[in-house]
């Protein structure tokens, strides 16, 4: 198999088709509100009790949401790629558990997980599937000083150093269902090209990194993924965009 190591970047717009809503919605809110108030830290100050309440909601709503065939899509590819002794680094931007309802297995969170809080204090990021609220104290360090354990606009994605050894092992790129407005990730793309690797975008639309892509594949990531992993399991080369977009 030609594409045996293959990084897969995945955004807000592979778990859309499950219900779960996109950042960049055309009023420019996230679940009605104002980015500022619930995805910064500064927001989080002015108001903790809304934040923890925000994000209480969603952890909520996700206990009904189940994986779309772009997740299982992925988890064929990784168990296809393991079974021939390759490999699937996937890292999303999603703090969904959708991967992992499908079955997917080391996934990288780059942005963080609802179903884990973080201690502000002491820096543990527990486990958490219930609410949390000002009040929640620290099973490690016993402070009351949680926080939903989101990768806030202008904090420090997680794990960017393996990320960084992925996108070099790699021999194939793959972004999902992502506006590549967001940097890091949205730079992933140029890393792969400048080191020469082939750079594929699963989208509804062009992205606004769109040019940085060898090819690309508009649609619904649920129709076009699953027909896109079909056909590299079984192929040596890269579908035509008509081949996959039909
Ligand atoms: N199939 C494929 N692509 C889709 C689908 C679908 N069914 N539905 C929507 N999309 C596309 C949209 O066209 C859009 O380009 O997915 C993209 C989603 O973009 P965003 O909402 O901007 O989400 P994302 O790129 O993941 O945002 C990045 O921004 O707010 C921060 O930290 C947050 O992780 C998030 C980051």
């Amino acid at each position: 198999m030609k594409y045996q190591k293959i990084a897969v970047l995945t955004g807000a717009g592979i778990s859309a088709e499950s219900g779960v809503p996109v950042f960049r919605s055309e009023d420019g809110l996230w679940e009605q509100h104002r980015i500022e108030d619930v995805a910064t830290y500064e927001g989080f100050m002015r108001d903790k009790t809304m934040v923890h309440n925000f994000y209480n909601t969603m952890r909520q709503s996700l206990k009904s949401k189940v994986p779309n065939p772009a997740h299982k899509a992925l988890t064929k590819l990784q168990q296809g790629l393991e079974a021939k002794g390759g490999k699937l680094f996937l890292i999303t931007q999603n703090i969904d558990d959708l991967h992992e309802k499908a079955g997917s297995h080391d996934i990288i969170h780059m942005h963080g997980e609802l179903n884990n809080i973080l201690c502000e204090s002491c820096g543990a990021r527990i486990p958490f599937s219930d609410n949390s609220s000002v009040e929640s104290v620290c099973p490690k360090c016993g402070r009351k000083t949680m926080r939903p354990d989101i990768v806030w606009f202008g904090e420090m994605p997680y794990r960017m150093d393996e990320i960084e050894r992925c996108l070099g092992e790699c021999n194939l790129f793959i972004a999902v269902g992502t506006s590549g407005v967001v940097y890091p990730a949205a730079g992933f793309v140029q890393i792969c090209k400048h080191l020469g690797k082939p750079c594929l975008e699963f989208n509804l639309e062009p992205s606004a990194v769109h040019n940085m892509f060898t090819v690309s594949y508009y649609g619904k990531a649920g129709t076009t993924l699953p027909k896109f992993v079909d056909y590299l399991l079984a192929h040596d080369d890269l579908p035509s965009s008509k081949e996959i977009c039909k």
